[in-house]
């Protein structure tokens, strides 16, 4: 059930499309669209409530095919069967990576160590629908007998981006229950969040898989002291609720076992919102939009699943980002979504992609000779267009954007709504076409400008254009919509870690770090002797040294 290893560079396919690069690589997106009238329509997605245009891109039909060559080549037919049947695609762990099984129906059979794993995830789903509708109702009351008014998160990276990404996202569906999230080891955040808290009202979820992060259990363990400052021991049941694979570690907290949520191992971190994990979704919007959130994430699930490549979103999402990343040296990609409801989108995507596909092994265990991993980042528009447009439209780098909007604003006000997406569809058409140097002319002489200005400004005036984008353009941002969108992203992370061939589920490079902060930490509390740093890092520690006194 191993994954397939094959050097992607060293395909018939890769061969082709270099060829095919080195032939279209200076064709302006404009000529692309002389060429072909129907191109809109042939680089068009329409799918359920989500219309995806990707003809912005710098390819035509005969480019993705190639492209869907290398996939096939790639065996992403035999990878995508494995990833959903339970084989243990995360090799380097040993483990199975069965998100997609948190938002299966339940009729549905997956096999981990052949047990069928789906029972198990519905016990979990009850759990978490009782508790929610306990908690929201106001049924389940506080220690001293009242209703239950706020909802901390305590958690960090998996265990925290994707719940507040979600509550945040969709804030316009949300109860009366005020939701946050403690996920710093920084200890003014999570005073910051306390200080307007009434402890005997609030209502505090620690979240780790592993039960053994640092930041996750300073604060937990701080945010108890406080607690006991108000409330007596007992109180500790009634408030504090924990998701985690690590029973033990938890109860040793100090958590009641009916108050833990269990989660899975063949869970990762950064695709754990469909779990447990999702609790304070679950209580911020009520279970039955989480439920939505999770049926609209299985949707994409089995477009992904069963449709042709050429014609599947997350598929030609991904071979797209390999084309920009290895053919045309893009190091980033822009994700730019036109609502703000969705700020903390691209913070929740660089979680997913870097620490997913930031690898530089390949499957057999030998350095990567070309690039993988993107870097991935990006601002709501328009507010986006304020600050860092200006790179993208005439600065030296390529940086591909995906442009993601939402037909119906949902309070309703059609001017603003009117003016958001006017500025969606005049942006991708900017990068698109650019502005020539005879329309710079044109203009500045309409301006009645002189000859010698003219000359002077011309240059700067001028937008080269063929700059890529995908549009991504969904009826109305619905916990179900929501779910699909999340869903894309998870399934475009996997089809590029196939291609690449690298394993996309483990994280062993945000280890190093941790180990040594444990080493300093001991070092700074005299607990051990200095050991050999370098001089900078030395210095360092020592001038922290001198002024924490
Ligand atoms: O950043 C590393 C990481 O292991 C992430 O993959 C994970 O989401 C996060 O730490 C938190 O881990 P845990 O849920 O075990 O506290």
């Amino acid at each position: 059930m191993a994954l397939k290893a094959t050097n992607p560079t060293l395909t018939k396919s890769w061969q082709t499309l270099s060829s095919y690069h080195d032939l279209i690589k200076d064709k302006h997106l404009k000529e692309f669209f002389k060429e072909d009238e129907s191109r809109a329509d042939k680089l068009t997605i329409k799918w359920q409530d989500f219309y995806i245009d990707f003809s912005k891109n710098r390819i035509d039909s005969e480019g993705l095919n190639l492209l869907v060559n290398l996939a096939n080549e790639m065996q992403l037919k035999d990878a995508i069967e494995k990833y959903f049947s339970g084989g243990v695609i995360n090799q380097t762990e040993g483990r199975a990576v069965l998100h997609t099984a948190l938002r299966a129906p339940e009729s549905t059979e997956v096999l981990v160590d052949g047990e069928n794993i789906v029972p198990g995830i519905f016990e979990v789903k009850r759990k978490i629908k009782t508790f929610t509708d306990a908690i929201v109702s106001g049924e389940q009351k506080t220690f001293t007998g009242q209703q239950f008014t706020d909802v901390v998160n305590i958690g960090i990276g998996g265990s925290d981006l994707g719940p507040a990404m979600v509550v945040d996202s969709l804030q316009f569906y949300k109860n009366h229950l005020n939701t946050h999230f403690v996920s710093n080891v920084d200890g003014d955040h999570f005073n910051e969040v306390i200080k307007s808290l009434n402890p005997e009202t609030t209502l505090f979820v620690i979240v780790s898989k592993t039960f053994t992060t640092q930041e996750t259990l300073s604060n937990a363990n701080s945010i108890r002291e406080w607690f006991l400052k108000h409330l007596p021991k007992e109180a500790v049941a009634d408030h504090f609720v924990a998701v985690s694979t690590n029973i033990d570690k938890v109860k040793e907290f100090g958590i009641n076992e009916e108050n833990i949520f269990p989660m899975w191992n063949w869970v990762g971190g950064r695709f754990s919102l469909w779990s447990a994990v999702g609790l304070s979704i679950s209580l911020a919007v009520g279970y039955n939009n989480f439920e939505d959130l999770l049926s609209g994430a299985h949707k994409m699930d089995e477009h992904f699943k069963n449709e042709d490549f050429n014609s599947n979103i997350p598929v030609i999402a991904a071979l797209l980002s390999v084309w920009y990343n290895n053919f045309f040296n893009a190091e980033s990609q822009a994700v730019i979504p036109y609502t703000q409801y969705l700020n903390q989108f691209a913070t929740y995507l660089q979680q997913g992609i870097m620490e997913s596909n930031g690898k530089g092994v390949d499957r057999s265990g030998n350095p990567v000779d070309y690039q993988t991993g993107t870097i991935i980042w990006g601002e709501p528009g328009t507010n986006s267009q304020h600050a860092f447009f200006q790179l993208i439209h005439q600065g030296t780098k390529l940086i591909p954007a995906d442009f993601i909007g939402f037909a119906k604003s949902l309070h309703g006000n059609q001017d603003h709504q009117d003016k958001l997406i006017s500025n969606f569809i005049a942006q991708t058409e900017a990068l698109m076409n650019g502005k020539t140097e005879a329309q710079v002319v044109e203009e500045l002489k309409s301006d009645e400008k002189e000859e010698n200005e003219i000359a002077l400004l011309k240059p700067f005036k001028v937008f080269q254009g063929n700059k890529p984008t995908t549009s991504i353009f969904i009826d109305k941002l619905t916990p179900e919509s929501l779910g699909k969108l999340i869903a894309l992203y998870e399934h475009k992370i996997f089809v590029e870690g196939i291609i690449w061939n690298i394993y996309s589920y483990d994280q062993f490079g945000v280890e190093l770090g941790k180990q040594l902060a444990k080493t300093i930490f001991d070092e700074m509390h005299n607990k051990n002797d200095i050991v050999n740093h370098d001089t900078s890092t030395s210095n360092l520690l020592e001038h922290y040294k001198s002024l924490r006194g």
